[in-house]
């Protein structure tokens, strides 16, 4: 990848080429802008520390050896994020090469962590100015080395401090971004972080003796919990695919929801290695292959995650996949489950077509009571007959949703939400204004016509200000 040239040399063996970036910052300042948010540059760092809590977990037979804790602090003068770990921390010369060494990733083939860039420690240059790295491993002092986003000859090798490095295994790394452009910073709270967190980590929280925590210097300490499905009650999609490709065989996870009760906020998420990449909705590459698309995948019921393994590899900001083979193959084996989610959505969009209908017709009701000042008349809505609307003996009006009228009018969301407009307003106005009007012997057609314009008119104001 990016590599700062070791000597400005032209051609190292005869008759060859290098290649050679000019301005290594320039370039990777570039790249880190494809980072939309300070939260998830801040990820990276989050993500480093599990990476190496996972070396932790594997070595020890699949359970962490000692209690886990990756800790954020804010700190709002410095416009400053610090994120401490208690893992095993870098030697020197490890710190050294992740600054010097840009794209150089040890991880690479090691397919139960995240990282395989290289890169995710430089996320700092999308918005703030500098970061600093402490650190001690096991084998070796407590350093610091401090680095700013323009900074690219006399960077300061690491230095040696004399404390013990602040945690209770003794090892760790604090890496503190700090000097984040005031207007990345603004959104940037505990909650924020949280949140992001929470969001980003869901599949590794739930393991036994990992602590995430966020603070704001001087503010409460909140803890990062893993999200409970099961509390969420509704039918349950949940799917393990094999995929053959390239003569392996990749395992897909899948856990999808349909909640039958109000929505929590979780729409449908790629997660690679425990990680999200991205709701299902907002990964274009999907978005194109997807019939169903965007009133199946964020439909607000719907919630869950889909983790993808090792048959499709992040883009470098970690927010959709590399277009390779093995990605068409996992969106093909998913496509078929839109027909299953369409079915069990569309019994949702029954009840919530019905909810809101019955929500309309309280709102025409109390239209029609302000206007008239006649609390006698009372609407209904019913789906039914060739009229468009029935007067009652009882006084009772009805009004038919059925009716092709009512319906050409009416706005429906992809979830089966009505959605009053205008045009139907005024639709709903006259026909109740016809149904409602008091006639006395009086009347003369000019004084009824004038009435019902006025009745018409009246509605329709009421019913458009209850929107
Ligand atoms: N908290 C940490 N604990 C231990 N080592 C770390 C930590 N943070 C970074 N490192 C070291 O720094 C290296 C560079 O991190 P960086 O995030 O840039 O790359 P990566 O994780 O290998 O790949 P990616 O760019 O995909 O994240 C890591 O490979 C790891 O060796
Ligand atoms: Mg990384």
């Amino acid at each position: 990848m990016f590599r700062t040239p070791t000597t400005t040399f032209a051609a190292q063996k005869p008759g060859t080429i290098d290649l050679e970036i000019s301005d290594p910052v320039l370039m990777l300042n570039e790249v880190a802008r494809r980072y939309e948010t300070a939260e998830r540059v801040l990820m990276e760092y989050v993500d480093n520390a599990l990476d190496d809590a996972e070396a932790l977990y594997r070595a020890n037979g699949g359970a962490y050896p000692y209690p886990i804790h990756i800790d954020l602090t804010i700190n709002r003068e410095q416009r400053a994020v610090s994120v401490q770990d208690n893992c095993r921390g870098m030697t020197r010369e490890t710190l050294e090469r992740v600054v010097r060494n840009v794209g150089e990733s040890q991880k690479r083939g090691q397919t139960w962590v995240n990282g395989r860039f290289g890169f995710g420690v430089h996320a700092f240059r999308a918005a703030a100015e500098s970061i600093c790295f402490q650190t001690q491993h096991a084998h070796g002092s407590h350093f610091a080395l401090e680095l700013q986003r323009d900074q690219h000859r006399g960077i300061k090798e690491a230095r040696r401090r004399d404390e013990p490095f602040p945690s209770d295994s003794g090892t760790g790394c604090l890496v503190t971004v700090s000097g984040f452009e005031a207007d990345w910073f603004r959104a940037v709270t505990a909650v924020s972080l949280q949140t992001e967190i929470e969001t980003h980590f869901e599949r590794l929280l739930a393991r036994p003796d990992l602590h995430i925590t966020v603070r704001e210097a001087g503010g409460p300490l909140l803890v990062c919990r893993p999200f409970d499905y099961a509390l969420v009650e509704g039918p349950i999609l949940q799917r393990e695919l094999f995929l053959a490709h390239k003569e392996e065989i990749y395992p897909v996870k899948i856990c999808l929801k349909v909640a039958r009760e109000t929505a929590v906020p979780r729409p449908v998420s790629f997660f690679a290695r425990g990680r999200r990449v991205g709701a299902a909705a907002d990964m274009k590459s999907f978005m194109r292959k997807s019939a169903g698309k965007t009133s199946v995948w964020s439909h607000p019921h719907l919630l869950g995650y889909i983790e993808v393994g090792e048959i499709v590899q992040p883009i470098i900001n970690r927010d959709d996949f590399v277009r390779t083979q093995g990605r068409t193959v996992l969106y093909e084996a998913l496509l078929p489950l839109e027909a299953e989610l369409k079915l069990l959505l569309a019994s949702v969009n029954q009840q919530q077509s019905e909810a809101t209908l019955d929500q309309f017709s309280a709102a025409v009701q109390q239209a029609v009571t302000a206007v008239t000042g006649d609390a006698a008349f009372q609407v209904a809505f019913v789906a039914a007959g060739d009229r468009r609307l029935v007067v009652g003996e009882n006084g009772r009006v009805a009004v038919n949703t059925a009716h092709p009228d009512f319906q050409a009018r009416a706005r429906y969301t992809r979830q089966g939400e009505l959605r009053p407009t205008d045009r139907l307003n005024a639709y709903l106005a006259t026909m109740l204004a016809l149904a409602t009007l008091p006639v006395d012997d009086q009347s003369t057609p000019a004084h009824l016509l004038h009435a019902q314009a006025e009745l018409i008119l009246s509605l329709e104001a009421s019913l458009n200000a209850q929107r």
